[in-house]
């Protein structure tokens, strides 16, 4: 259960307010939608022909560059784990170093996913293979890291950090979306849930 005294919300997508730490667990389950819909389109690669799976993987990986990191990762990096060490957390061991070390994880998995997806050659049954690798991986890491998150570091934070730090964070958090295009962004990834087989959007091709 979030503090409830904690002030300074702002609109979700639905419309409903919420605050800093609701604001990123929001972004959570989006991020879970998004590895359910990768989940599923790399279990039936066979069932499409390669050109139509690297321009999948190529949405699914450009997403992930532009709306994981920019939008998401960052608020985390540049406003959260800074707002924790200004309060006594440690910057290089400890949970904010653990946290920082999975999100460059994470991006080397999305590098190598943008690296097959321009891959011009057919996939072989090694390159299939290769890419299920990498896209289960990154599901695995991600869901586990989103885990621990909502479960520890969140709650740490909640519990940690002035109220006022965290109202003043929200404000912070509308600013990044904005220069990130955070709206655009989501009804782009709208497409991605829909059940396979579907039809990569038109600014993906
Ligand atoms: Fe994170
Ligand atoms: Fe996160």
């Amino acid at each position: 259960m979030l503090t409830p005294v904690l002030e300074g919300r702002v609109a979700s997508p639905n419309g409903s307010p919420m605050n800093a730490i609701e604001h990123l667990m929001e972004e959570h389950r989006t991020l879970e939608g998004i590895l359910g819909a990768m989940e599923t389109w790399a279990e039936s690669l066979d069932a499409r022909t390669d050109g139509e799976n690297g321009r999948q993987l190529g949405f699914f990986a450009t997403f992930l560059r532009d709306y994981v990191d920019p939008v998401h990762h960052q608020k985390e990096e540049r406003v959260l784990f800074e707002a924790l060490i200004e309060h006594g957390f440690p910057r290089d061991i400890g949970p904010v170093a653990a946290m920082r070390r999975e999100h460059d994880e994470c991006r080397a998995l999305v590098r190598r996913m943008t690296s097959l997806a321009g891959s011009a050659h057919e996939w072989t049954a090694d390159d299939k293979e290769s890419l299920r690798g990498v896209v289960f991986g990154y599901i695995e890491h991600l869901s586990h890291h989103i885990f621990k998150e909502d479960n520890v570091l969140y709650p740490v934070a909640v519990s940690q950090l002035p109220a006022e730090r965290l109202a003043r964070m929200v404000v912070e958090f509308e600013a990044m979306d904005a220069a990130a295009g955070r709206a655009s962004l989501l009804a782009q990834a709208a497409s991605l849930w829909q059940p396979p087989p579907y039809s990569a959007p038109a600014h993906a091709l």
